[in-house]
């Protein structure tokens, strides 16, 4: 008992594409304690995605006292809480009243697709050449600023507030920051460069917000309040709860959520990579101290950013669809009753069957960059059965990851020599063994695969020194990880791609709506 209380531990809050969860880890990065709550993903038109905000906040909220509840019931008391962490779904935009606090629409999120038609106007635009220079990303409907321009474009209030000047922008970690400190009442507007490095506003290489980028856009900071640009790890610029039950515990960590899994993967040297499945996949790929922008269709993105001047970047590639296939699967197609059982539905045949499934529910994101591209299924027999379509969405992920890796090779230089892995799908050993047989290198997968949430809880910490040194970390979650080693001939491996790349070209150039 008493040793219990000579412990501390990390809070850390999670808000993903699909849940919410808050997370309470101890010194050795296990979590003690935790609360799940999933919230609606909003889907009213073809290609639109939307999000309640004030399902988000609430989420957390309920997140943060049930995990807290459990945690003083094990016998531990709120002040071993040192610090909390954020992290969030990067690039989903919100707009908010600065007045009364109140949001101004739905949440876009960032797989939405309503934005093609202004991206290809801005396409056209004069300075768009440059954009990929100035911000590390492409013009795509990925990015925040689209999203944004839409709502301007077509929401009477955001308009309204825009022109009033009472226009507040953020992404989620904004939003929740903004709540948490209490909302209209002493409410701050913050944001991290991992998260601002996601909207097409900030310089990748000054980490501030770009006067060249926001004309293009043709935003007026008199008129738009955009949060100020803090480092990931701080110990005053999140400020701290304003309500609940751990009221007064500082906020010290803000990291997007895939920065977030690098960091909980201790990838902090150059030339270390991770690749997480969740709603999306997203591989990191640490660059060290100066950005790479790519010539390949990857993302230039900070990759983290602990203070003292010193950001990390990373090169990213960006798949749209990962687990959110799987769920089209169940949700759309009833072929499971949860998303665990894909495994086993896959299993069910020996191999795809010849069937290739392109997931381009958002058209294709990385390396491609194919807007107009739609999902499209190849190679359907009368001998094709559902375990084989579980295989081809299985599959497209792992093609994408190779696709990404291809082009990660020829800007950065360097073959990578191995994975390391998490996300819902990386529990699918089926899913990893694929993963490594179509990479032919070893992938890597930790036990403990809530990476995302310990990220935070790892930037949280470094602000309240529980940390000092990288080195300090080392050990966390490094024991018993399970290699998944290639089992295929580059021959197969190198087929299946071709096969795999032929689809892609198919899936292109679908008539608009
Ligand atoms: O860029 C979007 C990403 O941050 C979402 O992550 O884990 O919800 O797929 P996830």
């Amino acid at each position: 008992e008493s040793e219990k209380k000579d412990h501390w531990f990390i809070g850390s809050i999670d808000c993903g594409t699909t849940s919410s969860r808050f997370l309470i880890f101890d010194g050795e990065g296990t979590p003690v304690a935790s609360h799940q709550i999933e919230f609606e993903n909003i889907y009213p038109q073809s290609g639109w995605h939307e999000h309640d905000p004030v399902e988000l906040i609430n989420s957390v909220d309920q997140c943060m006292e049930k995990a807290t509840a459990e945690f003083i019931e094990q016998g531990h008391t709120k002040d071993q809480i040192k610090a909390i962490g954020i992290t969030n779904q990067r690039e989903t935009t919100l707009c908010w009243d600065t007045n009364t606090g109140e949001p101004l629409y739905n949440a876009i999120v960032w797989p939405d697709t309503r934005t093609t038609s202004i991206v290809h106007e801005l396409k056209a635009r004069e300075g768009a050449d440059d954009l990929l220079q100035l911000c590390g990303l492409p013009l795509s409907t990925y990015p925040s600023s689209v999203k944004f321009l839409w709502m301007y474009r077509n929401v009477e209030a955001v308009k309204k507030a825009y022109d009033e000047g009472r226009l507040s922008f953020g992404t989620v970690d904004t939003w929740l920051i903004y709540k948490l400190n209490g909302g209209k009442e002493g409410g701050i507007h913050v944001t991290d460069t991992t998260n601002a490095s996601r909207t097409m506003f900030m310089n990748i290489h000054t980490l501030k917000y770009d006067d060249k980028l926001l004309d293009f856009f043709k935003l007026d900071q008199k008129n738009i309040t955009l949060p100020k640009i803090v480092p990931s790890s701080d110990k005053d610029a999140f400020g701290a709860l304003a309500y609940g039950s751990l009221k007064g515990l500082k906020i010290t960590g803000c990291l997007g959520d895939q920065s977030s899994a690098l960091v909980g993967q201790c990838g902090f040297n150059p030339g270390e990579a991770k690749n997480t499945y969740g709603t999306g996949c997203f591989l990191l790929y640490n660059v060290g101290d100066k950005p790479v922008i790519s010539k390949h269709g990857l993302l230039a993105t900070v990759a983290y950013d602990f203070g003292g001047g010193r950001p990390i970047y990373a090169l990213e590639g960006s798949i749209a669809v990962a687990g959110s296939g799987v769920k089209f699967l169940m949700n759309n197609l009833g072929f499971i009753k949860h998303s665990s059982k894909i495994t086993e539905l896959a299993e069910s045949v020996p191999d795809n069957g010849g069937v290739v499934f392109v997931t381009a529910f958002s058209g294709l994101f990385a390396p491609y960059w194919i807007d107009d591209a739609k999902g499209t299924l190849f190679g359907i027999t009368q001998h094709t059965q559902r375990g084989h379509i579980a295989r081809a969405t299985l599959e497209a992920t792992c093609y994408q990851t190779k696709a990404i890796l291809d082009a990660m090779e020829k800007d950065s230089g360097h073959k990578l020599g191995g994975l390391a892995v998490d996300g819902g799908m990386s529990n699918s050993d089926l899913t990893m063994q694929t993963q490594a047989d179509i990479l032919g290198i070893p992938i890597e997968r930790p036990i403990m695969r809530e990476t995302t949430a310990l990220g935070a809880a790892i930037a949280a910490g470094f602000a309240v020194d529980i940390w000092k040194e990288f080195d300090e970390l080392k050990e966390i979650n490094k024991k018993d990880r399970t290699i998944f080693m290639p089992q295929i001939t580059k021959k197969k491996s190198d087929a299946m791609f071709v096969h795999w790349s032929h689809a892609v070209e198919m899936s292109k150039g679908w008539v608009k709506e």
